[in-house]
């Protein structure tokens, strides 16, 4: 009996899985770092970063993840059966161990670590959630708004010195991820990380 494998490795060490015969995509220029699981029908878009541990299932619907956005360790992605897919846009920072379920994330937006973006909510552009934070079903975070706790509420608008941190951290962890890029393959990297 011959069989078919169902995964394979990216060149930083993270898994691919197929589900169903639909197998994720990434980028060439993305990163998928080791202990990383990406399964099924989701998309990894140029320079963004799936970190350590992370767990992405796109099975019951799609999983988008757009250029230069940054997942970090130990976030689990999934979405709602056929009503809500997982979109998140282009330069998003999703801090350690958040769990993002059926939600659209906009273009620079920050999700703070341990938090929780349940099914059809969204989060605007610099728009940011707390650590910590549980963002309910439906409910919206506009553009520069801060919401915190659990349930989380409106608590400010966000200053303009922390969008533009917020701006620089998702560039810092491109660029991190490039260091770790050569690590991963077991290279040296030309330059060290300042
Ligand atoms: C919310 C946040 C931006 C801080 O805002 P801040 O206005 O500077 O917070 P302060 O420390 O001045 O506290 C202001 C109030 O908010 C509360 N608060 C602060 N952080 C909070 C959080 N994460 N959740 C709930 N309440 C929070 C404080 O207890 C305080 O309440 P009080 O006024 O009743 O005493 C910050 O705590 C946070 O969550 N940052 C994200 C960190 C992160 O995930 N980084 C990613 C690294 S890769």
């Amino acid at each position: 009996m011959t069989t078919t494998a169902i995964y394979k490795d990216t060149k930083h060490g993270g898994r691919l899985t197929s589900f169903q015969g639909i197998w994720p995509t990434v980028d060439e220029g993305a990163f998928v770092f080791h202990g990383a699981q990406v399964v099924g029908d989701v998309s990894i878009g140029a320079g963004a970063s799936i970190w350590h541990n992370c767990v992405l299932r796109g099975d019951v619907n799609k999983i988008m993840i757009g250029t230069r956005s940054n997942i970090q360790d130990g976030t689990i992605i999934h979405v709602s059966t056929r009503t809500f897919p997982t979109i998140i846009e282009n330069d998003v920072l999703v801090a350690h161990k958040a769990m993002l379920h059926g939600c659209r994330l906009a273009d620079n937006s920050f999700v703070g670590m341990g938090s929780m973006v349940m099914d059809n909510a969204v989060v605007e552009t610099d728009g940011m959630l707390a650590a910590g934070a549980m963002l309910t079903p439906g409910k919206c975070v506009k553009r520069g708004e801060l919401w915190a706790g659990s349930p989380a509420k409106f608590v400010r608008f966000v200053k303009d010195a922390e969008i533009e941190k917020n701006r620089s951290m998702a560039e810092h962890y491109r660029q991190l991820a490039v260091q770790h890029s050569y690590d991963a393959v077991g290279a040296v990297a030309p330059t060290q990380y300042p």
